[in-house]
């Protein structure tokens, strides 16, 4: 008895779920993804194009900040600039301070102009100092910075933080909104001012 209750049970759910599935409309492969050409064939399959901006330096238009002090973006054609090397970095000839101001360049940052690595070396005894003092565990120092008349060794690929953008639309689109404490933060950057927050 209870048997054929459960073979009508699931005779009348099967019955139920075809008549659902006749009435859907079919949803193609194609549709399900980011990729809208054929799946199994990469014939017709080219990736978005990488357009860096071609105005060159002095005629772009600066890029919003993504968010508080983020390296701000390049917003001109960086060609012929590149590879930064030890003898040749075209990045400072234009954006170093005293200069910058001149070419209408955002001078470099007080940042870049700062040591925040401590002096380090080893005791007699292998115990760890750290600016002259002793240490007995590395992480109770915090913080430390120390202004530099030069470009800090750490910021001289300035490539390594800051890139062209490539301008043509890319899926998915990115909706991410900044948000900035004070106004004026998505075009200016006030690190130097901050970089203890959080930490004493
Ligand atoms: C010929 C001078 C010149 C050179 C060389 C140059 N820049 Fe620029 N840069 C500018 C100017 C001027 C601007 C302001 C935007 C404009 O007018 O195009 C700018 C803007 C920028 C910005 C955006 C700043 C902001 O406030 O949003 C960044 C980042 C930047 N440059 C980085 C670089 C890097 C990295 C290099 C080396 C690969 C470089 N620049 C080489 C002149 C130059
Ligand atoms: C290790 C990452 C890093 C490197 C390398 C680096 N920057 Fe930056 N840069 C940043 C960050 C993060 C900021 C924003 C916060 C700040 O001011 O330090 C910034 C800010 C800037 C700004 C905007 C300053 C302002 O007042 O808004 C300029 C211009 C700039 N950098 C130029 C350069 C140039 C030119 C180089 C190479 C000589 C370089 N940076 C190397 C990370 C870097």
């Amino acid at each position: 008895m209870k048997i054929t209750n459960i073979a009508l049970g699931f005779f009348t759910a099967a019955a139920i779920f075809t008549a659902g599935c006749t009435a859907n409309q079919t949803v193609s492969e194609e549709s399900l993804g980011l990729r809208k050409t054929n799946l199994y064939t990469e014939d017709t399959t080219v990736g978005d194009k990488t357009v860096y901006n071609q105005k060159a330096a002095g005629e772009s238009k600066l890029i919003e900040r993504a968010f508080e002090n983020a390296p701000p973006m390049i917003s001109h054609s960086v060609e012929g600039m590149l590879p930064i090397t030890i003898n040749n970095n075209m990045c400072t000839s234009c954006h170093t301070p005293g200069i910058a101001e001149a070419m209408n360049a955002t001078p470099i940052p007080k940042s870049h102009f700062t040591d925040f690595r401590p002096d380090t070396s080893l005791a007699k005894d292998g115990s760890i100092v750290k600016n002259g003092k002793m240490v007995e565990n590395t992480s109770d120092f915090k913080t430390t910075s120390k202004s530099l008349d030069a470009l800090s060794g750490t910021r001289f690929n300035c490539t390594l933080c800051h890139a062209p953008q490539s301008m043509e639309t890319v899926a998915p689109a990115n909706n991410f909104q900044g948000d900035f404490r004070s106004e004026g933060l998505n075009s200016r950057s006030n690190l130097i001012d901050n970089i203890n927050e959080g930490v004493k």
